[in-house]
């Protein structure tokens, strides 16, 4: 029997079908509730439920805490309801988050950053302009093939969208981007999505973590800080296994150069001899660095693994939960892999 949901920040209650999530019955009636991994990992969707009953099917400690969960918290991409339920959505009430929309564009740069990475670059041919907050991302459909999530690199206020695209090699996208993707295709841009976006009215030292292609949606968070002329410490640590995964390196440091509150430090997990950078994990080197850091905000994008060590690092040196941002980047097979799990 469906039940119906309401949604504190909406108007229209949902229908939800037998076996359906919150999150996926509030999409399929257009609405932008905010989500991420959708499979019960990252706490995008982390929501209250402030009436009827909903089931939760497995996720990770790291999106939901036992406390969290004690308090009547939920995940919206894993509750189920068992009744009619109210919740409401977490903490994004006082931001306005841009409408999610569908914008055709047309690719007007491609260029290899890496061995494994082309940065991507596209302009609204009908449609425009893409609307999004610093750090969010939006789904790309390449001709017929499906489409995948990419976070904007870009700053909100520039009309070029720019993307960081990594070849998987067992992926159908990524292969395609790699070899024979030309400028001036059409590529239809859907979003945004995501809520590790910046914010903007935060004052106190932030902490960027960005590892391979993550770069791109701390890339958007750093520039447009520096853009709104913000004046605190920024720390940027891009993590790469080895030499080659580093990219935009003289782009940073010019920014540095203008910018005395900007700090840009590059991290080589397995350095392939003696250099000259940072090396270890990024969770190491970030905690190494740092004493106590309440007050301080924390964004962070790249691998799951990466992504949850150093949340953990940042909160065992006093980081509130509610100050990290996080996107971690699955895979296709990772999130087959979790869905399977689950
Ligand atoms: S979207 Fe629900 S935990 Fe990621």
């Amino acid at each position: 029997m469906p039940f119906t949901v309401k949604i504190r920040q909406f108007d229209d209650p949902v229908s939800v079908g037998e076996g359906q999530t919150i999150l996926e019955a509030a999409l399929a009636h257009g609405l932008p509730y905010p989500h991420g991994c959708r499979s019960g990992n990252c706490g995008s969707c982390k929501s209250e439920l402030l009436s009827g009953k909903a089931d939760l099917q497995p996720y990770s400690e790291f999106a939901l805490t036992e406390e969290e969960r004690q308090r009547g918290l939920i995940l919206a991409c894993r509750a189920v309801a068992l009744s009619d339920c109210e919740v409401a959505y977490l903490g994004l009430e006082e931001i306005e988050v841009p409408a999610v929309r569908k914008v055709a564009c047309r690719v007007t740069g491609i260029v290899e950053a890496t061995h494994d990475i082309r940065i991507v670059r596209m302009e609204a041919a009908s449609g425009g302009p893409f609307e999004f907050l610093a750090g969010q991302y939006a789904g790309l459909s390449f001709g017929d093939l499906p489409p995948r999530d990419f976070s904007m690199a870009n700053r909100p206020d520039e009309p070029t969208l720019e993307f960081h695209i990594r070849l998987m090699p067992e992926g159908t996208v990524s292969p395609y981007v790699a070899t024979a993707l030309k400028l001036g295709e059409e590529v239809m841009v859907e979003g945004p999505y995501g809520t590790s976006f910046l914010r903007e009215a935060h004052t106190g030292p932030v902490i960027a973590v960005a590892g391979g292609s993550g770069l791109a949606p701390i890339k958007s968070i750093v520039e447009m800080a520096l853009k709104m002329g913000k004046r605190q410490g920024i720390y940027l640590y891009f993590g790469g296994r080895e030499e080659r995964d580093i990219y935009l390196e003289d782009h940073f440091k010019r920014l540095v150069a203008r910018h005395p509150n900007l700090h840009f430090i590059t991290v080589l997990s397995e350095p392939a001899g003696p250099t000259k950078r940072r090396s270890g994990l990024l969770a190491d080197v970030v905690a190494q660095d740092f004493g106590d850091l309440d007050g301080c905000k924390a964004y962070l994008a790249g691998p799951p693994i990466m992504v949850e060590t150093t949340t953990e690092a940042l909160v065992d040196l006093e980081l509130r939960p509610e100050d990290c941002h996080a996107d971690a980047f699955y895979t296709e097979a990772e999130k087959a892999a979790l869905e399977s799990s689950s």
